[in-house]
């Protein structure tokens, strides 16, 4: 089974698409997934080198109208989490387009094509023009993505093996946008912001056990398994920015095997550990969404399985308003 291009080489511009599937809409969705790979083939091919890619994912309240059963055993709904302070939220969202390339122009025309065939079957709830900074920064200024695994790592932590063999070869992804109080993050001294993170900001090195803040972002982000083995995901956060408007933020995209992981951590960060000792990362970001998606292999996509949907394409689970 081939899988989508979870794992793309390093990018340095991506749009971020989350869509909710309008009633009637699934038959439509449906090919468009379908059409997908041969869409981005068609943008792709004009500048080979510039590896464009794009990642689709499928929520949990769509699932059932676009593929019926069996179901994806770890699919379900984003769970907000509300923490002493800060709250992961859930937002709307049907359908996920990660889009990456080395050209922005390149993911542009893609999410155009995309967007011509979503008309009038889905709306788009949440649009982000995103970018890398140089040095692989994030708009902290800090590194991001130098622990993410590789190789053969990179696949155990991403893809679905035999604890679901109907779905072997996909993945699960979410993705939350956050944007930072930059006054407040530059109010403070790199060594102060270096205590947040758990690294040097200069060097990119992981500060000692023995000195690294219990609520730092790197101590709450390193899990283990009950056999002490650390669990992994894969990161490609981006940036984006506003300068009209001063809004500056993390387009967080994480994909891993089973949601579990990535929920662990964001319990880690929202409630903390222990409950309380939270994400100070948190103290300097505002998170606007958070959606948790399936993202199936393409063949799955190309295969268009037989509609289970109703004959007027509703989506059987009745209006969103
Ligand atoms: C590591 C930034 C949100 C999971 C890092 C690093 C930075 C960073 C700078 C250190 C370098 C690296 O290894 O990549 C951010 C920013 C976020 C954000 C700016 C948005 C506010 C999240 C979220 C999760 C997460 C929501 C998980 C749900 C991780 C993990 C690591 C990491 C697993 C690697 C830990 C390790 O093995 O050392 N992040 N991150 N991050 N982050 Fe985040």
């Amino acid at each position: 089974m081939a899988s989508q291009h979870v794992l793309a080489e390093p990018a340095t511009a991506a749009i971020f698409l989350v869509a909710t599937v309008d009633d009637g809409g699934v038959d439509g969705v449906r090919d468009l997934l379908a059409d997908l790979a041969g869409l981005t083939r068609a943008v792709a091919f004009r500048s080979p080198g510039d590896r464009l890619t794009c990642v689709a994912g499928v929520g949990a309240r769509i699932w059932d109208g676009l593929y019926g059963e069996p179901r994806p055993a770890g699919l379900h709904p984003f769970q907000e989490l509300a923490g002493s302070k800060h709250t992961a939220i859930a937002t709307p969202g049907d359908l996920l387009f990660h889009l990456r390339a080395r050209r922005m122009d390149l993911c542009f025309e893609l999410a155009r094509q995309i967007g011509l065939r979503l008309s009038g079957l889905a709306t788009v709830v949440d649009e982000v023009h995103a970018f890398k900074y140089f040095d692989q920064r994030d708009v902290l200024g800090f590194v991001d993505g130098t622990e993410n695994p590789d190789d053969e790592d990179a696949v155990a932590a991403v893809v679905v093996g035999e604890e679901d063999p109907s779905f072997a070869g996909s993945s699960y992804v979410i993705v939350q946008k956050y944007v930072h109080d930059m006054a407040a993050w530059q109010a403070n001294s790199v060594e102060e912001q270096e205590r947040v993170i758990g690294r040097s900001k200069v060097d990119d090195i992981e500060m000692p056990d023995s000195i690294k803040p219990k609520n730092s972002h790197i101590a709450l982000n390193v899990i283990e398994d009950e056999d002490g083995n650390e669990l992994d995901i894969v990161r490609d956060n981006m940036v984006f920015g506003n300068i009209a408007d001063g809004s500056f933020g993390t387009y967080f995209i994480g994909y891993a095997k089973t949601p579990d992981v990535i929920e662990q951590m964001l319990r880690n960060m929202f409630i903390g550990d222990p409950p309380g000792n939270y994400d100070r990362i948190l103290d300097f970001s505002t998170v606007l969404t958070g959606n948790l998606f399936f993202v199936p292999t393409a063949d799955f996509l190309e295969a268009q399985p037989d509609s289970p949907s109703t004959p007027d394409g509703s989506l059987r689970i009745g209006s969103l308003k």
